[in-house]
């Protein structure tokens, strides 16, 4: 029988959780609670966004909705009002169907197993995971992209990351890698080390706890390793946006339930600049600064054309409403609308 890629690392588990206790994170506002709802609420807003970007949204999210059952009660619009700006908003979309489905189907309970979350929406194998050791204890594995990058590099493990067979036999790892107790602090722990030691492009290995079993940095070469083949194609979009106010008020447009920035509101959008002109004839455009907003899977051109003193009111557009500028803050805009329209 092959030797187990963990052999030789019966000391990991020990040695981060050591490492946690004296060098990780411990003042974060989601730590020091077991309340399933304040880990879930931060999980979800820290998939693919920095801490620092979190901490402004996260207390807000609370003030408002505290507890699951006040969530729930929400309606999705005044959801994605409050999560405007945080991006790739699907996440509010199932953060407000998962509170219904506890409200409604668990009583305002969450389930307190891992296998029980991962049946909600919008919570993953991954996440699942975190909220049941953290609020929990549970003896579970957590996976994410940091934690990839992590034991990726431990175990120098060359299976490719694009491979969901691969995928599956690093899970199986990081569940060997567990140790035996204190698994809130091991996942905590691993999260820390993501984030701050061993980072995608520069790892700082001399400060690193698990260095001297680290087989990556033992071939000299640790950002080697994870293996990841495929690459993303990025494409490139350009859309127009019609910035029309008339005594005081903004005529926004609800984007469709589907796509990027599904169910936000944006300036009315236009394919091309001809179509934005010909929406308000005879007005006087001016052309503001464009804006390249980079999205995950393209590289997104708005061009903004502003009306100066316009005459007549353009016809409203399908999904289209006048809202006065005191009233913006209460529609979910996309960051960088929000940015433009307050003009930095
Ligand atoms: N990223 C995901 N979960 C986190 C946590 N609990 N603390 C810090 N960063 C995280």
């Amino acid at each position: 029988m092959p030797e187990a890629l963990t052999a030789g690392l019966e000391d990991f588990g020990a040695t981060v959780v050591a490492w946690q206790l004296r060098h990780g994170r411990h003042t974060l506002p989601w730590q020091n609670t077991r309340d399933p709802y304040r880990v879930w609420l931060s999980e979800i807003m820290l998939q693919q966004t920095q801490v620092a970007t979190v901490l402004g949204y996260y207390d807000r999210f609370l003030a408002r909705w505290p507890r699951v059952v006040d969530l729930a009660a929400a309606t999705l619009d005044e959801v994605l009002a409050q999560w405007a700006g945080l991006g790739y908003y699907s996440r509010a979309r199932n953060l407000h169907a998962c509170a219904r489905a506890v409200a409604e189907q668990h009583g305002g309970e969450f389930p307190r197993m891992a296998a029980g979350l991962q049946a909600l929406p919008g919570i993953g194998r991954s996440t699942a995971a975190a909220i049941a050791a953290f609020c929990f204890g549970e003896r579970v594995a957590i996976l994410d992209g940091n934690v990839k990058r992590v034991l990726g590099r431990v175990l120098a493990f060359d299976g490719d990351l694009a491979s969901s067979a691969a995928e599956k036999r690093l899970w199986a790892h990081a569940t060997e890698l567990l140790p035996a107790r204190d698994t809130d602090r091991y996942t905590q722990g691993l999260m820390d080390l993501g984030s701050s030691i061993c980072t995608a492009r520069v790892p700082d290995c001399l400060r690193c706890p698990v260095q001297p079993m680290c087989r990556a940095q033992r071939a000299g070469e640790p950002t080697r390793w994870p293996v990841k083949t495929k690459k993303l194609k990025r494409g490139r979009r350009e859309n127009w946006w019609l910035w029309v106010e008339r005594q005081g008020r903004v005529l926004l447009q609800q984007r469709p339930p589907t796509g990027v920035w599904a169910g936000l509101w944006t300036l009315p959008m236009f394919d091309d600049e001809a179509s934005a002109h010909a929406a308000l004839p005879g007005a006087r455009l001016e052309a503001l600064p464009r804006i390249e907003h980079a999205l995950t899977h393209f590289d997104w051109v708005l061009h903004t054309l502003r009306a100066e003193a316009p005459g007549a009111a353009p016809e409203l557009p399908p999904g289209g409403t006048w809202v006065a500028r005191e009233q913006l803050r209460d529609y979910a805009l996309p960051a960088p609308l929000k940015k433009l329209m307050q003009g930095g």
